[in-house]
């Protein structure tokens, strides 16, 4: 089932800097068999977890994470850019691959009684995710686990992820 996922994932040179190998989902998204077997995989993963919420990295961990929140039966949860979400946030800044950026939550989003699974198409250098994790501590959430369709193999989230004991699992791997 791995296969068609990872064969449906598009190699896109120097993009969006030289130097860097862009890893795009979008023919995996296009291709209808390979878009359910993401799906299907990760609900077999998930299903009996006691999750409570998804969460979801913005951009592209929205396009998983709502389709499998919706298969589960739970919420889902944005993580957005920032001024992107209008009520009261906390923000949390990070260093990325190719540039810098930062995520927001909305404050009243989850609390105590939380068990969430947070996803993102991809893990690099783990920036993305550990300012995600962070912004779970603020709400008191339990994080039952970091899920990845891809993980780039070069790069150290994989690795930082590990050091700070945080579970995490991906699809497929470059
Ligand atoms: C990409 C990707 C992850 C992040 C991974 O998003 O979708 O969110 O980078 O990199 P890291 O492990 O080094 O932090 P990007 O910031 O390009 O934003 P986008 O999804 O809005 O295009
Ligand atoms: N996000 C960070 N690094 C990336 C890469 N190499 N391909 C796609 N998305 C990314």
């Amino acid at each position: 089932m791995t296969d068609i996922i990872k064969n449906s994932i598009r190699a896109i040179h120097d993009y969006p800097k030289p130097g860097i190998v862009f890893r795009d989902i979008t023919p995996l998204l296009a291709n209808g068999e390979a878009f359910k077997a993401t799906i299907e995989a990760l609900v077999q993963r998930y299903q009996s977890k006691g999750l409570t919420k998804i969460v979801g990295i913005e951009a592209r961990g929205f396009i998983f994470g709502t389709a499998l929140a919706y298969a589960l039966g739970i919420g889902f949860v944005p993580l957005r850019k920032p001024g992107k979400l209008p009520g009261k946030t906390i923000q949390q800044r990070y260093a990325l691959e190719y540039g810098e950026d930062a995520l927001e939550m909305h404050t009243d989003a989850l609390d105590a009684t939380d068990h969430v699974l947070i996803i993102d198409d991809l893990l690099a250098t783990g920036g993305t995710v550990l300012a995600a994790v962070e912004l779970m501590k603020h709400a008191d959430v339990t994080v039952e686990e970091c899920a990845f369709i891809i993980a780039l193999n070069a790069l150290p989230g994989a690795k930082r992820l590990q050091q700070a004991s945080i579970p995490y699992y991906t699809l497929c791997e470059f």
